[in-house]
């Protein structure tokens, strides 16, 4: 036993959990997922599944992504990427939704399953009913051979390694990182980029490992607002545009690991409900970026002050605006609004992990939770 306990301490790698050896890990898996497939000097994306099944893409009349848990929101980050690089309508479904609703879906489609684990059943079962209706199916998966890898017909690995924490964390940006090189690929065969908007996404995608290792730099001010916050019974995420979803996932992972109540919203669908839980003791937690509706934002947390909510706030750094506002702000290098959420989802894992060390929970494997799941 105790030779299991050490190798269970050399797997870690001197982190004492997986979740954060996994944090921590992403500047080098995103770049482990991009390696060889972006040239961004020569302006290339090169990734087979992609590029022998390039007209299907092209030429389809919508892309239709399923997935569950992270890899619906990695799928809902790729709706707003894709949307806008290549301009082919994309709408996103919970699997286990698609596959029970007789959904309407034809050989014209293309769909897009999501999946870490790869064997995710109501995945699975999305992408053999969507085959059965004739569309083509290409996966985004992290396990080499699993079930989705070979139910699919084309695919691109995520390059992410095994990943052990039950709440996924490294996962989630490296699918990201590939779709939005399925969205610059797209965008290029379709020209709905200029030339140098292209360049410019594919310098940055290069150089966001480091910008993601200077966003693992909030690992003490996030500690920091742990301590504060630990106690909270319920937490508010706002986010707008591509920062919506990253909101939605913050949510997702305080949820799971802490046990807290939490909610991700778009920030202006604050007033049609949640507004009305803001008191003295609600953290609401603000994905506010300079890049991307900023002043929007802004005046969202406004809203949120005069109503003595506490406010947590992600600035770019130099930020000085939300500064003033906030209680506390994590500050973020700063990248194009497209790329944000591979920067501004750090700071929210990192909180959500020290939250529930602080509250005793068991971060790897958070009760009634499980790393796949292969029932309906
Ligand atoms: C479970 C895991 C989540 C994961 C989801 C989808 O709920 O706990 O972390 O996001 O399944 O899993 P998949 O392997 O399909 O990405």
């Amino acid at each position: 036993q105790e030779l299991q306990l050490n190798l269970e301490q050399i797997e870690k790698g001197g982190y004492e959990h997986f979740m954060l050896k996994e944090i921590y890990e992403q500047p080098n898996v995103i770049k482990d997922t991009y390696r060889g497939r972006l040239l961004a000097n020569t302006g290339i994306i090169q990734m087979s599944g992609v590029e022998d099944n390039i007209e299907k893409f092209t030429n389809a009349d919508r892309i239709l992504i399923v997935a569950c848990g992270t890899s619906w929101h990695a799928g809902l980050v790729a709706e707003y990427i894709i949307e806008e690089f290549s301009r082919i309508p994309v709408e996103v479904e919970y699997a286990s939704e698609f596959r029970y609703r007789n959904p309407i879906i034809t050989s014209k489609d293309v769909v897009i399953a999501i999946s870490q684990s790869g064997e995710t059943a109501d995945t699975l079962a999305a992408i053999k009913l969507a085959k059965e209706k004739g569309a083509f199916v290409f996966g985004v998966c992290n396990v080499v051979g699993s079930s989705i890898s070979r139910e699919t017909h084309a695919g691109a690995y995520t390059h992410a390694g095994p990943e052990i924490g039950v709440a996924s964390t490294k996962a989630f940006t490296t699918q990201i990182t590939v779709l939005t090189m399925i969205a610059l690929r797209l965008a290029k065969v379709k020209g709905t980029l200029s030339n140098s908007d292209y360049f410019r996404y594919l310098q940055e995608l290069e150089i966001i490992p480091e910008k993601v290792l200077e966003a693992l730099n909030t690992n003490d001010i996030a500690k920091e607002i742990a301590e504060k916050f630990k106690d909270s019974q319920n937490c508010l995420y706002l986010g707008r545009g591509y920062n919506f979803p990253v909101a939605l996932e913050g949510a997702l992972k305080l949820k799971e690991i802490s046990y807290i109540h939490a909610e991700g919203y778009p920030a202006a669908e604050m007033k049609h409900g949640p507004i009305a839980l803001i008191d003295e003791k609600m953290p609401v937690i603000v994905i506010a970026p300079k890049q991307g509706h900023y002043d929007k934002v802004v005046s969202n947390i406004q809203e949120i002050k005069s109503r003595s909510g506490k406010i947590i706030a992600v600035v770019t750094k130099g930020d000085t605006q939300v500064k003033e506002l906030a209680d506390y702000v994590i500050e973020i290098p700063e990248t194009s609004d497209a790329l944000s959420p591979l920067i501004t989802t750090i700071p929210l894992q990192l909180l959500s992990y020290y939250i529930a060390v602080l509250r005793g929970c068991n971060v790897d494997q958070p009760r009634n939770l499980a790393k796949s799941v292969t029932v309906e």
